[in-house]
């Protein structure tokens, strides 16, 4: 039996940065080549933001587009939940940045801290926050400057990532079929240091021996993350599916976060979907983190292969670990 959605997607909207960086230029700056990226990551370019664009700037272009889809304006939301690991400033939360540059003054605005699958974890909150009776329209950013934590002289990570911001307003379901079907979310925090950033915060703050030692970057042991990555992705894909009572069958279109093709590729043998009903934009962009999701399911829009009424299955992990999944009737 189909669950009856408590939520639905009402607009959808992203923001990218306009420089594009190509493996070539990495060549330039590290030992390795663009032969290299594409055949171990899938990645061909990325977007790169500018200093003077922020992470709530990129929030605000991709949220604008998603209450403009919605037909609602920033005063009919009544809260807003960001996704990052890069946020713009450690306090206040980069979504009260984000709320005053929209002027959604009704809202409740808060930061979420989830790396890659932000975006499925602020859907999860979002729907709770529906269901608490807090109100009736969330928006739910996945806003990243990777770039800015990733190190420049680190050809094992700075390769990886790119820059983007998704937002979609979540409404309360009019009683339809149509919206999220289910959702699942879950953390092993025993694995925190395989994906990490060391230093810079309140465990050791910001000095000359972190910037010495560059331990406010990003660290990650690719091979453990790449393992854990195709395991969580597989469980996930499963629990949601589970959730949802449905079978992989029914799905038309896997969304998988975006941080490698072989990932990509495994989690979709594992969900039994041809690599045909799968968005992949991870040569475009690179690794968005928290942005991915929402990224993919948009160019699905623009392409014509995501419509209404579609089945999506949507499935993340990242640092933390955290992974997350959702199926949404679109
Ligand atoms: N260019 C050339 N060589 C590189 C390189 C680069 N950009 N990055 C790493 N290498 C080298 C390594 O130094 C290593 O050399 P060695 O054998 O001489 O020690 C060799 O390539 C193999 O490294 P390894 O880490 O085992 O490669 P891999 O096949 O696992 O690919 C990743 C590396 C990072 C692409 C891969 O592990 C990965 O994608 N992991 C998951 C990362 C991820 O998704 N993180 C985000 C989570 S949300």
């Amino acid at each position: 039996m189909i669950r009856r959605p408590l939520v639905e997607f009402a607009g959808l909207g992203v923001a990218v940065p306009d420089r594009v960086v190509t493996n070539a230029e990495f060549e330039k700056t590290l030992d390795t080549s663009d032969q290299w990226i594409v055949e171990r990551t899938g990645i061909r370019e990325r977007r790169v933001a500018p200093p003077e664009q922020s992470v709530a700037m990129l929030a605000q272009e991709a949220s604008r587009k998603a209450l403009a889809m919605a037909g609602l304006g920033p005063l009919d939301i009544h809260g807003i939940v960001l996704a990052t690991a890069t946020p713009d400033r450690l306090l206040p939360a980069t979504a009260c940045d984000l709320q005053a540059l929209l002027g959604a003054r009704n809202a409740a605005a808060f930061d979420l801290s989830a790396a890659c699958p932000g975006f499925l974890f602020a859907l999860t909150v979002a729907e709770g926050l529906v269901a608490s009776g807090q109100g009736e329209n969330f928006l739910i950013v996945g806003a990243e400057k990777l770039n800015t934590i990733a190190d420049p002289t680190d050809r094992s990570t700075a390769i990886l990532f790119g820059d983007a911001a998704g937002a979609a307003v979540i409404r309360k379901s009019d009683g339809g079929t149509r919206g999220v079907l289910s959702t699942f979310i879950k953390s092993d925090g025993n694995l925190a240091d395989l994906l990490y950033r060391p230093g810079g915060g309140a465990v050791d703050p910001i000095s000359n021996k972190v910037v010495a030692e560059r331990s406010h970057f990003i660290k990650m042991a690719g091979r453990e993350v790449f393992k854990s990555a195709v395991l969580t992705m597989s469980e996930a894909c499963d629990q949601a599916l589970q959730r949802a009572g449905i079978s992989a069958a029914e799905v038309d279109m896997l969304i998988p976060h975006q941080a490698n093709l072989r990932i990509i590729e495994a989690t979709a043998r594992h969900a039994g979907m041809p690599l045909e009903k799968v968005m992949i934009n991870v040569d475009r962009y690179g690794n968005t983190s928290s942005a991915s999701i929402p990224l993919a399911i948009d160019q699905g829009i623009a392409e014509g292969r995501i419509k209404p009424g579609m089945t999506l299955l949507l499935v993340a992990f990242g640092g933390g670990f955290t992974w997350g999944s959702a199926v949404v009737k679109w």
